[in-house]
């Protein structure tokens, strides 16, 4: 229970808060959260191909991979000690369709990434997205019909990308597209198939915005999508009991994990969720917050590791269990090097 009185944690001059923070080592000492490499979580962009490494413009150090560099970078992951890898498929146009019929394709990009990054890294957890967005031709992440993204139809389909998806390998089913009902549904395919393991983490609370944006670039699913919003489905930005409401009907329907995204605008919500439910609740540092820190970066205009590092420690704060950050092997190289906490690699005086 906190405590209210003042009075209790004393009065100045006997009690001096910058006793506590006069050193590196006090700092450290007193430090209430700490980073560690396995709380996070590598979102990493698949293409085809063969020893192909793509830019992302809009998200510098960010690469699309083919599956054979995918598979080098996931070593160096797992070996950095990274819990696991998020993937993404950048889908060729002509694979595209209005019924996303390759999103549930044994053989599509997705699973083959999925099949070979098991088989070489055995000791990385695989979370693979389940929504249709890549695979359609306007961009949603449901199927179209009569104007309106429509949920159970799109449910089906969901249903069907899972199971290729934890057939092939899958540790870890990430439902992104925020239709009602999906989570229960999902888990009941999976049971009936023989996935009982296979852990479902849903992204809950997920918020229709734009800091979404360099993904879209990312997956080449902004042209696609062109002016149209997911506001039908993603949650109001102005919202916060909503989340609540989403994030216990998922727990209800047997979510494993769950997930409140974006992160940093979101910080509130992370913390409400976290209070109110006692379920591994995940943060998601999305592309453009991302983005934002490495290009101020770029420009001299703030020290992005130090950014890098406040950001994701405020996610600890704020109640996360685990993190995603497009970051995520850049921080396991400073982790392993001690200067962790953001406090540490300034110079106090
Ligand atoms: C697809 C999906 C998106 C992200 C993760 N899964 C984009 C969207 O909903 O439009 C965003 C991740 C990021 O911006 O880093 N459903």
């Amino acid at each position: 229970m906190a405590i209210k009185q003042n009075s209790f944690l004393g009065r100045f001059p006997k009690t001096r808060l910058r006793r506590n923070r006069k050193a590196g080592w006090a700092r450290n000492l007193v430090a209430e959260n700490w980073l560690n490499v396995h709380d996070l979580v590598w979102p990493l962009f698949v293409q085809e191909g063969e020893g192909k490494r793509t830019p992302v413009t809009s998200m510098p150090g960010v690469e699309r991979l083919s599956i054979d560099i995918l598979i080098e970078e996931i070593k160096e992951a797992a070996a950095a000690g990274i819990s696991a890898v998020a993937l993404f498929p950048v889908v060729e146009q002509d694979k595209k369709s209005d019924l996303a019929e390759e999103a549930y394709n044994p053989e599509n990009l997705m699973c083959r990434a999925i099949k070979s990054v098991k088989e070489a890294v055995p000791n990385i957890g695989i979370i693979c997205d389940v929504a249709l967005d890549p695979y359609t031709t306007h961009g949603q992440d449901g199927l179209v019909i009569d104007g309106y993204v429509h949920n159970d139809q799109t449910i089906e389909v969901l249903c069907k990308q899972a199971l290729v998806q934890a057939n092939a390998g899958c540790d870890v089913v990430a439902p992104s597209d925020m239709m009602d009902g999906r989570v229960t549904v999902i888990r009941d395919y999976l049971d009936l198939h023989g996935h009982e393991l296979v852990q479902i983490m849903s992204y809950s609370a997920k918020y229709a915005s734009s800091f979404y944006g360099p993904f879209r670039d990312a997956v080449g699913s902004s042209d696609n999508l062109g002016k149209h919003s997911k506001a039908s489905y993603q949650m109001n930005p102005a919202n916060g009991d909503e989340a609540i409401r989403e994030a216990a009907l998922d727990i209800a329907e047997g979510a494993d994990m769950i997930m409140v995204k974006p992160g940093m605008p979101y910080l509130d919500v992370l913390a409400r969720v976290h209070e109110q439910f006692s379920v591994p609740v995940f943060a998601y540092q999305v592309s453009g917050e991302y983005a934002m820190i490495q290009a101020a970066h770029q420009q001299g205009w703030l020290d992005g590791k130090r950014a890098m590092l406040e950001a994701l420690i405020a996610f600890k704060r704020a109640g996360a269990t685990g993190i995603f950050t497009y970051a995520a092997k850049d921080v396991a190289i400073w982790l392993r090097d001690h200067t962790q906490h953001h406090t540490s690699l300034m110079k106090a005086s």
